[in-house]
C-alpha cells in the first residue's frame, strides 16, 4: 500500500506559536541554551498553582472521583462559575447556561463547529489567538479580520469591523485582553462592539480567559454590557488559575429568550460525544473558584513590574518598538527592518533563535496583514531572565545593522 493521504483540513493547519518549536530541535541537541518566550504558560515559570488546588486535585483522586461527569460539566462547577461570573464581572448567567470544556481551545471548536456553513464568515480581531482563524478555515468558513491599530494602543478601528460585515457574517469574535498585543478594550468599545452586533443580528464569541489579568485598565466583560445581543463568553482556568496542563475552561450562553436555545444544544450534543471534561479537574477547578483569590493579586503585582521592564527594555532597542500592554502577558514589538534585512517575519524569528537561542513568535502567524512585520514575546519570566534574552536581542540587532 502506498502512504496514506489525509485531508486538505488537516493539512493546513497551522498554529505559529507551537510551528516555531520545530526550529529549536537542532540547537537543544547542540546545547543551546533557549529563551523560551513562546508560549503563554504560566505555570511553567514563577507561577504556580495555588496549593489548595492541587490539594483537592488529589483529594478528588484519593477519594475515587475518577468516573466520568455529566457531559456539560459537573453541577456543583457550574454553579460556581456562575457565582464567578456574578462576582468578578457583574455577568448574571445561570448555571444551567454553562457548559465546561477541556479548555477554552476545545469550546472554540465546539462553537465554530456549530455555527459555520461553507463559506460563513468569522470576523476577529487582526492580530488574534491563531486558533480563529485555523478552526474557521477547519470548518470551511472564511477568516476576516477586522483591524485592530497599533498607534491607538492596539484597539480595535470599528469602522473597518463595520465595513467588513457581509451577508455571510456568522459571529464577531473579541478577545479581551487581546492575545498577541495585550491591548484592553475599554467599557466605551464594548458598548459599541455590542450595538454594532445588534444592528446586525450577530452572535458575539467574547473570549476572556485574561479577565483578572489587567493593570492599569478597568475591565469589563461584553455579557455585562449586552442587554439584547446574543453573547456566547469563554473562560477557564490556564492563565488565572495556573491550571494550563489540567486542560479546564467552560463557555456560557447568554441571551433574550430563545436566542441562543439552538446553538447551546448543538454544543451539548458535541459535548456528548467526547463524553466529559476530566472530573478529578473538575472538582479542583471548583476549589479554585470558591477557595482564596488573594493570590490574584499577587499574580498581577508580579505581572506588572516584568510588564513595565518587558515594555522599556525593549524600546530601548535601535530597530524595535512596542506599545505597552494593558493585560494578559504578551508583548508585540514592530521590528523595523522586517521587509528589508529580513525578507518577513518568520525570517527575523528564525535569525534570531539560531544566533541568541531566544524563540518568540512570528506575528504574522496572528494574522498575516495586522500582525505582519511583529513578533510576539511572554514576559513571563523573571526580570533577570528577560533582560538576559532581551540584552541577546539588542546584541543581535546592533549587529545586523553593522552587516
Ligand atoms: C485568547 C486565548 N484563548 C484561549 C486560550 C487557550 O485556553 P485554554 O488553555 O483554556 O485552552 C489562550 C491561550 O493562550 C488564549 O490566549
Amino acid at each position: 500500500m502506498g502512504h496514506v493521504k489525509v485531508t486538505s483540513r488537516t493539512k493546513n493547519i497551522e498554529y505559529a506559536i507551537r510551528d516555531v518549536i520545530a526550529h529549536t530541535q537542532q540547537l537543544v541537541k547542540d546545547g543551546k541554551k533557549i529563551y523560551y518566550l513562546n508560549i503563554g504558560d504560566p505555570a511553567a515559570f514563577d507561577f504556580k498553582t495555588p496549593q489548595n488546588v492541587k490539594d483537592a486535585l488529589c483529594k478528588a483522586i484519593e477519594q475515587d472521583n475518577n468516573y466520568y461527569s455529566p457531559s456539560e460539566g459537573r453541577a456543583e462547577l457550574r454553579e460556581a462559575i456562575a457565582r464567578k461570573e456574578k462576582r468578578v464581572n457583574g455577568v448574571d448567567v445561570h448555571a444551567d447556561q454553562v457548559l465546561i470544556t477541556e479548555g477554552i481551545s476545545e469550546g472554540i471548536q465546539m462553537l465554530l463547529a456549530a455555527v459555520i456553513e461553507k463559506g460563513d464568515e468569522i470576523l476577529f480581531p487582526g492580530p488574534t489567538y491563531p486558533p480563529y482563524i485555523s478552526y474557521t478555515k477547519f470548518y470551511d468558513g472564511t477568516p476576516v479580520a477586522y483591524e485592530t491599530v497599533e498607534e491607538d494602543g492596539w484597539q480595535p478601528n470599528l469602522e473597518d469591523l463595520r465595513k467588513k460585515i457581509t451577508e455571510k457574517t456568522r459571529a464577531i469574535v473579541i478577545t479581551n485582553p487581546n492575545n498577541p498585543t495585550g491591548s484592553v478594550y475599554g467599557r466605551k468599545i464594548i458598548q459599541e462592539m455590542v450595538d454594532i452586533a445588534g444592528e446586525h443580528d450577530l452572535l458575539l464569541l467574547s473570549d476572556e480567559i485574561y479577565d483578572q489579568l489587567t493593570f492599569d485598565q478597568e475591565f469589563v466583560s461584553t455579557a455585562a454590557l449586552a442587554k439584547d445581543v446574543p453573547v456566547v463568553g469563554l473562560n477557564g482556568f490556564s492563565k488565572v488559575y495556573q491550571m494550563t496542563g489540567w486542560r479546564l475552561g467552560y463557555m456560557y450562553f447568554k441571551g433574550q429568550g430563545t436566542q441562543l436555545d439552538e446553538l447551546k444544544l448543538a454544543v451539548e450534543k458535541e459535548c456528548r460525544i467526547r463524553i466529559c471534561a476530566n472530573t478529578p479537574v473538575q472538582i479542583a477547578a471548583t476549589a479554585a473558584l470558591e477557595g482564596p483569590q488573594d493570590f490574584v493579586e499577587d499574580i498581577v503585582n508580579r505581572l506588572r513590574q516584568r510588564r513595565d521592564f518587558a515594555w522599556k527594555r525593549l524600546n530601548e532597542i535601535e530597530g524595535i518598538s512596542t506599545s505597552k500592554p494593558e493585560g494578559a502577558f504578551y508583548i508585540f514589538p514592530k521590528i523595523h527592518d522586517v521587509g528589508t534585512r529580513w525578507r518577513n517575519d518568520m525570517e527575523f524569528v528564525v535569525d534570531l533563535l539560531k544566533e541568541t537561542g531566544v524563540l518568540i513568535v512570528n506575528g504574522s502567524g496572528f494574522d498575516p496583514i495586522y500582525g505582519k512585520g511583529h513578533a510576539r514575546a511572554v514576559f513571563l519570566p523573571p526580570v533577570e531572565t528577560l533582560e538576559e534574552a532581551f540584552s541577546s536581542l539588542e546584541r543581535f540587532m546592533k549587529n545586523k545593522q553593522k552587516k
